[in-house]
């Protein structure tokens, strides 16, 4: 069933766990990430960014994942979000289609602009019932610094700014940047979690981790205890998907061209990322 992304984030900020907002890309990864969540009994988020918008066509995939949530997992809460809406024309969009939750994403402008258009966003938005994310700090990028070049206190969420944003703005959940970073393994060694405990203690809503693909128990408990809800996962999906396609091509047999047994693998080894990181993250058995 479609569920408020706002109403599964404040249950598990409430209930001590997290879930995940995992990135779809198409039809096999969209039913990956519904039956893992309907298997595991878990709230999930299923996220679409502005790109696949451009690849898939916004409305074919915001409905592809809408049939799949309503036919396939009925009795799963299942919230649809724009995932790093970096205009106000993308929120609108997004909002025409019928995304009931939206990210914008203002983190790489200037605190004012971030500040000025987050708000505008969420005026809009909040006079059709659409909730907001806004994200202050920045999450970078693989590639597009050298890691060991970043000076992470520049980067990083300035919790006192951060209460500001949240108060002036008015969002539903923040995206917080305590160190960690899109892609695989190349966030540093230890997220800053006295900074996550300190924007915990002055903002009363939802957080949310981007870049947490590779995130681990350990640091996954540690940011529930300091007030994350919510982690954000495309990099391992794209992998699991990526390696069963390679090995099932490379070992083609009998498999021969059935795109159907092809892809349907790369299905299936998505679905096991996601009831993996379900488990991790402690939302299993909380539908
Ligand atoms: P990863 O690709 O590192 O999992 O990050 C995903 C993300 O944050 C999407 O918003």
């Amino acid at each position: 069933m479609i569920a408020s992304v706002k109403e599964i984030l404040t249950k598990a900020k409430e209930g001590g766990y997290a879930v995940g907002a995992f990135n779809t890309v198409n039809l096999e990864t969209t039913r990956a990430i519904v039956e893992g969540a309907k298997e595991m009994r878990s709230p999930v988020i299923i996220q679409i960014t502005e790109k696949v918008m451009e690849y898939s066509g916004g409305r074919l995939i915001y409905n592809l994942v809408k049939n799949d949530a309503e036919f396939y997992a009925s009795e799963i809460p299942i919230g649809i979000h724009l995932d790093h809406g970096k205009s106000f024309e993308i929120i609108q969009r997004a909002v025409a289609i019928g995304f009931t939750s939206v990210m914008y994403d203002g983190s790489r402008k200037v605190f004012s602009d971030n500040l000025e258009i987050t708000k505008k966003v969420v005026d809009f938005c909040h006079e059709k019932g659409v909730e907001v994310q806004g994200e202050l700090g920045n999450v970078p990028y693989l590639g597009e610094a050298q890691m060991e070049d970043i000076d992470w206190d520049k980067y990083m969420t300035d919790p006192a700014q951060a209460k500001n944003f949240v108060e002036e703005t008015g969002i539903d959940a923040l995206a917080v940047a305590i160190g960690n970073a899109h892609g695989f393994l190349k966030e540093r060694a230890e997220p800053d979690f006295d900074r996550m405990a300190m924007i915990n203690k002055s903002c009363q809503l939802p957080f949310v981790l981007h870049g947490a693909s590779d995130w681990e128990s350990g640091r996954v408990a540690e940011a529930i205890k300091n007030g994350v809800s919510c982690f954000n996962v495309a990099t391992a999906i794209q992998i699991a998907f990526m390696n069963s396609l390679i090995n099932s091509v490379n070992n083609q047999g009998e498999l021969g061209f059935d795109l159907r047994k092809l892809l349907g693998g790369a299905r299936d080894a998505v679905k096991e990322t996601v009831k993996y990181k379900i488990k991790i993250f402690g939302s299993d058995g909380k539908a």
